[in-house]
């Protein structure tokens, strides 16, 4: 796995409390902000989500929490803190909050009853597909469902996180993208030899972006060592949420529930939700270990993109045929009426 989450948290102490991308499709939607193995009882974490600080805890009860990093004592950070049963402990006072948020007491003057307004600001959470998702406004919808993760035919994994020095959907466009992968991913994806890409069809509906029957040549997608096209169906179900179900002849079916969160305009995390219908003997961690290389191979370019934002408005970058799904997607984000991270 590549593990980021130091070059993470170093840019996390830098950043202020009070998200300045307030804009209402990110604010009102689901962002993935841990692993839940990851939180264990009694842990805490630090996070930073569309330029806003939060503290990511769990009580000893398995209830995780999500709140902004700062006491409204004194206004340090709650991740200096520390998780004492259901309750988190500043680190400075010593004020105690309770899983509401409220002030439950201060040592100074312990007969003192905390004032009303000693609360900390909570987010909605939710814990699915060992995930950890937080909105930080009104949720419109639920959270992307990965039906496979309960299925028994379907063999479940989860990698990341990865840390992208990257706009979030450019990193969901090159998710969306199939012509990169004999250029990136040669020999595994995609094969120099046969680089080209049949038209498809991709529409908008209520659901998001659906790309349908993509064929793309793979040097060897059966492990017999023989050549042959298969399918892709991509969905950009919200904008930082995308889901692919790749698929052959032969019934084998992959599928990959692609949740990047925005840190801020330029930078993001990604993590993968995948599903195997195949492969039942492949150690968990060969399959992490494929994955991890496929998102490496990516991470140059990724990380390279000048300007960092996506050129929404500003005719920047040229397109050809192969590039329908990504344009669909800008389109469907221009819809949506996007401004963070848009240029
Ligand atoms: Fe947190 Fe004083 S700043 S208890
Ligand atoms: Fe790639």
């Amino acid at each position: 796995m590549i593990q980021t989450t130091d070059r993470h948290a170093s840019s996390a102490t830098e950043s202020s409390t009070n998200g300045k991308g307030k804009d209402p499709v990110l604010w009102n939607d689901w962002h993935v902000v841990a692993k839940g193995v990851d939180l264990q009882p009694g842990t805490l974490m630090k996070f930073r989500l569309l330029d806003t600080d939060l503290v990511v805890w769990r009580g000893e009860d398995g209830q995780v929490h999500v709140w902004a990093d700062r006491c409204p004592h004194r206004s340090v950070r709650l991740s200096n803190g520390k998780v004492e049963g259901n309750t988190l402990v500043c680190s400075y006072h010593g004020m105690v909050y309770n899983p509401e948020g409220q002030c439950i007491k201060v040592p100074a003057h312990p007969s003192y009853p905390p004032p009303k307004q000693a609360c900390v600001r909570t987010f909605q959470v939710r814990e699915r597909y060992n995930l950890v998702y937080v909105c930080l406004g009104e949720p419109e919808k639920d959270v992307v469902a990965f039906p496979e993760w309960d299925e028994s035919t379907y063999r479940c994994y989860l990698t990341g996180p990865y840390f992208i020095q990257s706009n979030g959907y450019r990193a969901i466009e090159n998710f969306l993208d199939v012509a990169h992968f004999p250029f990136i991913h040669g020999g595994i994806l995609g094969d120099l030899d046969k680089p080209e890409i049949e038209d498809y069809e991709v529409v908008i509906n209520e659901a998001g972006v659906f790309a349908k029957d993509i064929r793309v040549w793979q040097p060897d997608p059966y492990g017999t060592g023989v050549g042959d096209y298969v399918i892709y169906d991509y969905w950009a179900f919200r904008p930082l949420t995308a889901y692919l179900r790749k698929y052959s002849p032969n019934g084998d079916c992959l599928t990959l529930l692609y949740n990047v969160t925005p840190i801020s305009e330029e930078e993001c995390v990604a993590w993968m939700s995948g599903s195997l219908n195949y492969a039942h003997s492949i150690s968990d961690e060969e399959v992490q270990a494929f994955q991890d290389k496929i998102v490496l191979q990516d991470l140059n370019n990724l990380e390279s993109h000048f300007p960092k934002k996506l050129p929404l408005n500003a005719p920047l970058e040229f397109h050809v045929p192969s590039d329908r799904s990504t344009l669909m997607y800008r389109k469907w984000l221009k819809q949506l009426g996007i401004t963070y991270g848009i240029l």
